[in-house]
């Protein structure tokens, strides 16, 4: 078990706040703690989603790992390895691609549900990986129904890539794009065809006749063989199966007997194939809906949508981004903050935080609080800027505009606040903040219209506070 300082976070406070009225929580009014943390008994579904309010990174596979001290089920609901979730707890650093962050609580079972994309040689390097840091990956569930990325996935999004060019989306090439192709056209194969290898080898056979005529014709790239995929893969199928179930029927049951839930997104709002800037997006549904269709629960299990917002925004790959900085200030975040993909090492694009984009993910996700990450790394910074709208062709947009175009071609309406140029790093309540820093959640939270509930200034576990 990977030790460290824990911070009780009451879960159970989230989930008390439920029949509250949500309309803009000053922070003025906010409930104290102490009063508000109760017992977790919660009668029915209590649920939480956390996911992402950006372009990702915004830091969830730090926030689930906090959370998920109380939570009995932590579930991927979709994405693949293509998310890369930081821990840090105490000098340790955890890099989880594909297992949930509850990996690190011994109660709590890691769930790999229906809609994510598998790619089975990762999972079992991540699962020991997880037993060298002395993690027990024997609990973690993997749903039947889950699409497994197969070789040809992973070349074919590298190769497609290759060929767009400098249109290219700037995907992971981890063949996410490709397997939930397969998965929509009906032609994928599922976790569950591991255990039928007549059945898996004619699937395998059949997608290879597709594959096979577009590699060399379209993409000017050798065949592949069937055989060693069909090897490579029933090689899996040992190790796999005791973690292989009905995952939708598990979290059911644990909803009924009111165990503690928890969905951890991975990616963000603004990479949502459906709501985010397509095609710059990922193949899946990071939004709240997307939970409930990829692990299988119904809407009324959910009880409390966490959107995880950085302090300043970033994005990894190409697409439009309105307040991205091309200077020393951005240079700055990138360095500051660390801001190098965990999963393909390249440079985030940073910017300042983009209002009209949190507004739109407040809404498309119907967010009942905000967890604002990385408020520390803005202290470097004598003066915080804050994208309020969009100006494009004389017009003002304060929602999110429907025509991509404005979202490359637009100038950023600012609103300037003063900087602290503190370091606040060792802050562990609201008041301990200095008075600039306040002022700039209070300012976000206003202008987002939801409470925000947390506020972390460090990576480490201990490095945050709840606010309201
Ligand atoms: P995710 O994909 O949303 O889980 O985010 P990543 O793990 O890819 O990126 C977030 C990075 O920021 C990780 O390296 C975290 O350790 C780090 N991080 C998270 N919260 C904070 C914070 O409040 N302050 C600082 N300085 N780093 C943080
Ligand atoms: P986490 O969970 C940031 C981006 C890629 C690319 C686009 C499509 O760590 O926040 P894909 O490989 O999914 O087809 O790539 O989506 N992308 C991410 N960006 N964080 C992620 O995950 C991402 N997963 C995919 O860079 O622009
Ligand atoms: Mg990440």
């Amino acid at each position: 078990m990977v030790d460290g300082p824990t911070v009780h976070l009451e879960i159970s406070h989230v989930l008390k706040l439920r029949n509250h009225d949500r309309g803009v929580l000053k922070l003025s009014d906010r409930l104290p703690t102490e009063a508000s943390a109760g017992s977790a008994s919660v009668s029915a579904m209590p649920a939480t989603v956390v996911l992402g309010a950006q372009w990702g990174d915004e830091g969830k596979g730090r926030v689930v790992d906090v959370f998920a001290e109380h939570a009995d089920f932590v579930v991927r609901y979709q994405g693949g390895n293509n998310a890369g979730h930081t821990i840090i707890v105490g000098n340790q650093k955890l890099a989880l691609s594909l297992i949930p962050s509850g990996i690190l609580y011994p109660n709590c079972i890691p769930v790999i549900a229906s809609g994510t994309v598998v790619d089975p040689k990762v999972l079992l390097a991540e699962m020991d990986m997880a037993a060298a840091k002395s993690l027990d990956p024997s609990r973690v569930r993997l749903s039947a129904n889950a699409h497994l990325i197969m070789p040809w996935h992973r070349k074919l999004d590298a190769v497609k890539e290759r060929y767009l060019g400098r249109n290219q989306i700037g995907t992971t090439r981890k063949g996410i794009g490709p397997a939930y192709t397969d998965k929509y056209a009906r032609t994928g194969i599922r976790v569950q065809d591991l255990f039928d290898p007549k059945i898996f080898t004619s699937k395998v056979q059949t997608a290879l006749e597709d594959v096979n005529r577009i590699l060399p014709r379209v993409y000017n790239t050798l065949p592949m063989a069937g055989e060693e995929i069909v090897d490579e893969y029933l090689g899996y199928a040992e190790r796999l199966e005791p973690h292989v179930t009905d995952t939708s029927l598990l979290l059911w049951e644990g909803l009924r007997e009111g165990k503690q839930v928890l969905f951890e997104g991975a990616q963000g709002t603004l990479l949502d194939v459906d709501h985010g800037t397509y095609p710059f997006v990922t193949s899946s549904n990071p939004t709240a809906g997307g939970a409930l269709v990829g692990s299988g629960i119904g809407p009324k299990a959910i009880d409390e949508i966490i959107g995880v917002a950085k302090a300043y925004i970033s994005r990894v790959g190409t697409g439009p981004f309105p307040t991205e900085l091309h200077d020393e200030i951005g240079d700055k975040m990138i360095e500051l903050g660390g801001e190098y993909g965990t999963v393909t090492g390249r440079r985030r694009r940073c910017g300042w935080l983009d209002l009209v984009a949190l507004r739109y993910a407040v809404r498309i996700n119907t967010f009942t609080r905000l967890f604002l990450t990385k408020l520390d790394i803005l202290s470097a910074f004598d003066t915080i800027r804050v994208a309020v709208a969009y100006r494009y062709e004389g017009e003002t947009f304060t929602e999110f505009p429907r025509q991509q175009r404005v979202l490359y071609e637009c100038e950023p309406v600012y609103e300037d606040l003063p900087g602290w140029r503190t370091d606040i790093s060792g802050a562990r309540s609201f008041d301990e903040l200095p008075p600039e820093a306040r002022a700039y959640v209070e300012f976000i939270q206003e202008s987002a219209g939801v409470p925000i509930g947390w506020v972390s200034v460090g990576p480490e576990r201990s490095q945050m506070f709840e606010v309201s």
